[in-house]
C-alpha cells in the first residue's frame, strides 16, 4: 500500500505542566479531509504547529510521503508541501490581495519570479478571488479575508493544507461558500486537516473526524460515529457546562 501523505506517530508535546499532545497518532491520505474538533485548550492549534514545524515536538515521528521530516525546519516542510492558514488571519492590510498571495508563494513556498506569479494567480483563481486581485487586503469583507487566507496557503504549492478555525464569524449564508471551497480543494487531490468549532460545517466536508481533549485522541474515524461516541459527547458536555464558582469550591 502507498504511504499516507501525512503520518503522525506517537507525537508528544508539553508546555511545562500542560500536555498538548500525549502519544498522538493518525494518518491523512492524499485527497482526504480530516476534521479536528475538541474543546479550547485541547491542543488543536499546537498540533498544527507541530506538523508545520513552528513548534518542536518532545517526541514522536512525522512522516511526509513516507519521509521522516521530524527534524526539518518549518520553511523546509513548507517547501515540501505543508501549507497552513492561521486561526487569526494576518494579511498585510496595505498590500493588495495579489501581493499578499505572492508573499505566500515567495516566502512560504520558496518559489521565485515567474513560478511564484503563476502560483499566486492560480491560487486566486481556485479561491474565486481573481476579480479582487488589486483590492487592498484591508478592505475585504470577512468571507473574502478567509478566502485570501486560503489563497495564501495554496500559493505555497501545498500537498497538505492545515486549516485552523477558518469558519468563525461567517454568516449562515457565507458558510456554505467556504465549505464548498474546502471541498473543492480536497476533491482536487489535496490532503486537508481542518480544525473547526462550527461542527456542522466541518461535517459537510470531512471524510474522517478526530476529537482531541487535553492532548489525547478521544476518538477518530467515521464522522457520525465519532460524534455519537459517548467519550466525545462527554468532552463536549464538560466544555459547555460551566459549573461556576459555587460548584468549584
Ligand atoms: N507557546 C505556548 N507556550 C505555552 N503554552 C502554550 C503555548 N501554546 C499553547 N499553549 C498551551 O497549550 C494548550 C493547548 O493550546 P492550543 O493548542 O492552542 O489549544 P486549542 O487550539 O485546542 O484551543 C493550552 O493550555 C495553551 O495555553
Ligand atoms: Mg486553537
Amino acid at each position: 500500500m502507498e504511504a499516507p501523505l501525512l503520518r503522525v506517530e506517537h507525537l508528544a508535546k508539553a508546555y511545562g505542566q500542560v500536555v498538548t499532545a500525549r502519544d498522538v497518532s493518525f494518518d491523512v491520505a492524499a485527497g482526504e479531509a480530516l476534521g479536528v474538533v475538541g474543546p479550547n485548550g485541547a491542543g488543536k492549534s499546537t498540533l498544527l504547529n507541530l506538523v508545520t514545524g513552528t513548534a518542536r515536538s518532545d517526541g514522536g515521528t512525522l512522516l511526509l510521503d513516507g519521509q521522516d521530516v521530524t527534524r526539518w525546519s518549518a520553511p523546509r516542510r513548507s517547501a515540501a508541501g505543508v501549507g497552513r492558514s492561521y486561526q487569526v488571519p494576518r494579511p498585510f492590510a496595505g498590500m493588495t490581495v495579489f501581493e499578499n498571495v505572492l508573499v505566500g508563494a515567495r516566502f512560504g513556498g520558496g518559489h521565485g519570479g515567474r513560478e511564484a506569479r503563476r502560483l499566486a494567480i492560480d491560487a486566486l483563481e481556485r479561491t474565486g478571488m481573481a476579480h479582487l486581485a488589486n483590492t487592498p487586503a484591508g478592505r475585504l469583507r470577512l468571507l473574502d479575508r478567509k478566502r485570501l487566507e486560503l489563497a495564501r496557503a495554496l500559493a505555497t504549492g501545498p500537498r497538505l493544507i492545515l486549516l485552523d478555525e477558518i469558519a468563525g464569524g461567517l454568516t449562515d449564508a457565507e458558510l456554505p461558500e467556504l465549505v464548498a471551497l474546502v471541498a473543492e480543494l480536497r476533491d482536487a487531490g489535496l490532503a486537508v486537516v481542518w480544525i473547526e468549532h462550527i461542527v456542522h460545517a466541518l461535517l459537510q466536508v470531512v471524510d474522517r473526524l478526530m476529537c482531541l481533549a487535553l492532548g489525547d485522541v478521544v476518538a477518530i474515524g467515521d464522522p457520525a460515529t465519532v460524534m455519537r461516541d459517548p467519550r466525545v459527547v462527554e468532552v463536549y458536555l464538560g466544555s459547555t457546562v460551566d459549573p461556576g464558582p459555587a460548584a468549584a469550591s
